[in-house]
């Protein structure tokens, strides 16, 4: 089974399903990649911050699929903004490859490198302790610094607000390629993929099943939209963001889960009306919008609905 693709920025394809490896255990993530690429999946979604780039990698390499048939995005942590080629050079030798095919800065916001924890650094008031000496003019210039030697072959962000994005685009050289985004019916994100969109930057979904446990699978509009195809309510969750041309990252370590929700995100792409579409769209608006991710950065992330 093959996936769409869309194109980037930068010339290359993505495939419109990615994997999500977020909260996969590493004593679980090889198998489900291994199975995710036997399934047709050919785009992993990792990040150097999930712990778990080594078993991804084996993973890979379990499937059997070329390495040139697969689109690997990872993420460089916050806490290396100011040494953004450390991050990659971490994430390519536990993924045991030579290039990532995306790759992104998970947050607009570097944290200090050196504070009281390597990862999650906390000040005293309980949010993260930002680095304000890096900003995103300097991080970004690290991005576009890593194309030149090929060990990436696009670069993009992730989390970024139009507000941010405006801070960032000016100075840049090169315009982000993506911009990965929470984005599912509780959090549809309307004006910001527009206005993204609107700056040729492909629009990435995640937590598209509302993350863990799958909150969205019991919303009614998205269960009488299911019931009225008879189809599966993660395939229209999922499907809801391909047929509005956007990337969708489902994660799961379950087999069965991972090939129906492939299948059925490219079935319900195509059976889904606009109708149904904008009722999807407007879910949020009735008074359920929600983010399930909200960490602690402690400053003005330019979101409307951040609390
Ligand atoms: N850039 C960022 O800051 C960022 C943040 C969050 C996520 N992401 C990426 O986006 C990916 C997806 O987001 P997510 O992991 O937050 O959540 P998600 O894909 O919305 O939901 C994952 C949850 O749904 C369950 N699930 C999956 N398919 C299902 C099905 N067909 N029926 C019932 N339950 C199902 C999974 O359970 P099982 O695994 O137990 O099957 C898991 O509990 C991540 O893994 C990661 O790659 C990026």
């Amino acid at each position: 089974m093959s996936t769409p693709l869309i194109k980037l920025n930068s010339g290359f394809d993505i495939p419109a399903v990615g994997f999500g490896t977020w909260q996969s255990k590493p004593n679980e993530v090889s198998n489900a990649v291994e199975v995710a690429l036997r399934s047709g999946y050919r785009h992993i979604d990792c990040a150097w911050l999930y712990g778990n780039e080594k078993e991804v990698g084996e993973g890979i390499r379990a499937s059997g699929v070329p390495r040139s048939e697969i689109f690997i995005t990872s993420k460089v942590w916050c806490t290396f903004f100011s040494k953004i080629q450390d991050g990659l050079d971490q994430t390519l030798a536990n993924l045991g490859t030579d290039y990532v095919d995306l790759y992104l800065l998970h947050w607009p916001v570097a944290l200090n490198p050196n504070g009281n924890h390597p990862v999650f650094p906390m000040n005293s008031t309980g949010t993260f302790d930002v680095d304000a000496s890096c900003d995103l003019e300097s991080s970004w210039k690290g991005m576009e610094a890593l194309l030149k030697d090929g060990k990436v072959k696009s670069i993009g962000v992730s989390n970024f607000s139009q507000k941010k994005l405006e801070e960032l685009l000016p100075k840049a050289e090169i315009v982000p390629a993506v911009n990965q985004l929470e984005l599912n019916i509780y959090n549809p994100e309307l004006k910001l993929v527009e206005y993204v969109k609107s700056k040729g930057i492909v629009v990435e979904a995640y937590s598209p099943l509302g993350s863990t446990n799958s909150p969205l699978l019991s919303d009614e509009i998205a269960t009488q939209i299911a019931n009225k195809h008879a189809i599966p309510v993660p395939d229209v969750l999922l499907g809801y963001i391909l047929a509005k041309g956007m990337v969708v990252l489902p994660k799961s370590v379950t087999p069965s889960r991972i090939e129906s929700n492939l299948k059925g995100a490219l079935g319900a792409s195509q059976v889904l009306t606009q109708e149904d579409i904008e009722k999807l769209d407007s879910v949020a608006a009735s008074g359920k919008q929600k983010r399930f991710l909200l960490p602690p950065f402690g400053v003005d992330l330019g979101f409307d609905n951040w609390p």
